[in-house]
């Protein structure tokens, strides 16, 4: 085989010709090299030697050219002979996900084929059952598109005016809403970090779910501070509730405490947050949170429900897992009065009596809808109805 750089300079790109000839022929084998390049022979002198190849010189004489004839070492074969495609078991040219990806595939992009030798990483996910669902391709790209601008999508300045109270009820309820956010951020992402990311599209859906809380964060701190300086109260009982979500160690249970049972009751929250929202910004701010918690609900169904039908003894531990967190936060008051007052206000809209009795009812239907949709959650995960009605009774007060 032989390769002409013409005047194309080694540095210049034609290492990569003699790099892409020398692979096309085994080790031991000779191609050849000419060009008309100043320090050409030099270059390949040094090429040569840090890829292992053996350089021969012959210089044309009675001109600056010479021809170069290089016998291919091992080094290059060699160095990808223990390579391996960081790939599951698909279908050929299929991008499937390992059941069980060594430590050491590392950062590699699934399907890259890697040098042995790689590093291991301290991964702490790295079992297919406990973190994968076939849904996170789509819930990913649907979170991807779904994205709104929290500047543009809410109407920040459609005039209104409140009530002082009802204005501070609002500002209350956004004060809680931003800690019950904040824990539904730091959630996904600690295990973001513990997740293998072979399982790219479950890290990239917990990545976008970290974005949306971020999101919510700021719509809900904006809300509160659109007409007041300071901010509601945030008590002992709910932060206690919070931190024992945020300091679950386990993917599955986190994932049951905050997706289903927490950002599940939250969807009825904000929903109705949005239906009786005394002003046209929290009720935008409300409906596009929901839109999003929407997602995060169904990819905690979504996993759950594979890595049960794998692993059903995983039931009685999510299980045990809600009685331990109700026994944990059994002296604590679950949801703040100022929250649930604020929440009654807003239903009510006024101070009027019959405006109280409607509000009132109002709240005994949330709590109700919040009731239903955590069982119906629960049953989706294989849960009988008594045992789903005793779980949705014990989950937190602070709802989330
Ligand atoms: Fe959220
Ligand atoms: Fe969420």
């Amino acid at each position: 085989m032989q390769v002409d750089l013409g005047s194309l300079a080694f540095a210049e790109g034609g290492y990569l010709l003699v790099k892409r000839a020398a692979r096309c022929v085994p080790p031991g084998e000779r191609i050849s090299v000419i060009g008309d390049a100043e320090g050409l022979d030099v270059d390949l002198r040094a090429w040569c030697r840090a890829e292992g190849h053996r350089l021969d010189w012959q210089p044309l004489p009675g001109t600056a050219r010479g021809r170069a004839y290089i016998v291919t070492g091992a080094a290059e074969s060699e160095r990808w002979a223990g390579a391996r495609r960081t790939t599951g078991e698909g279908a050929a040219g299929e991008d499937a996900a390992a059941e069980h990806p060594p430590r050491s595939w590392g950062l590699a992009a699934r399907g890259a084929t890697i040098e042995a030798g790689a590093p291991e990483f301290d991964f702490h996910l790295v079992d297919k059952t406990e973190v994968w669902a076939d849904e996170a391709p789509r819930i990913y790209q649907q979170a991807a598109a779904a994205q709104w601008d929290p500047d543009t999508a809410v109407p920040w300045d459609a005039p209104f005016e409140l009530d002082g109270d009802l204005e501070e009820a609002v500002v209350q309820v956004m004060t809680y809403l931003i800690e019950n956010e904040t824990a539904a951020l730091i959630v996904p992402s600690r295990f973001i970090a513990q997740l293998h990311p072979h399982f790219r599209e479950v890290m990239q859906v917990l990545a976008v779910q970290a974005a949306d809380e971020a999101r919510h964060i700021e719509v809900f701190t904006r809300r509160a501070r659109l007409k007041r300086t300071q901010l509601g109260r945030s008590t002992a009982g709910g932060q206690t509730s919070l931190k024992t979500l945020v300091e679950e160690p386990e993917f599955a249970i986190a994932s049951f405490l905050l997706s289903v049972l927490g950002e599940g009751t939250f969807l009825a929250l904000l929903r109705f947050i949005e239906r009786y929202a005394p002003d046209p910004v929290t009720a935008a701010v409300a409906r596009l949170a929901a839109q999003d918690e929407t997602r995060h609900v169904a990819f905690g169904l979504a996993h759950l429900t594979r890595h049960l039908k794998r692993e059903p003894g995983l039931r009685p531990r999510l299980a045990d897992a809600v009685r331990r967190r109700h026994d944990a936060l059994r002296h604590t008051a679950g949801l703040n009065d100022e929250v649930f007052d604020a929440l009654l206000l807003i239903a009510a809209g006024s101070w009027g009596h019959e405006a109280l009795r409607q509000g009132s009812r109002r709240i005994v239907q949330l709590i109700h809808t919040m009731d239903e949709g955590r069982q119906k959650r629960l049953a989706r995960l294989g849960f009988r109805p008594a045992e789903a009605a005793e779980l949705s009774a014990l989950h937190t007060r602070n709802f989330m």
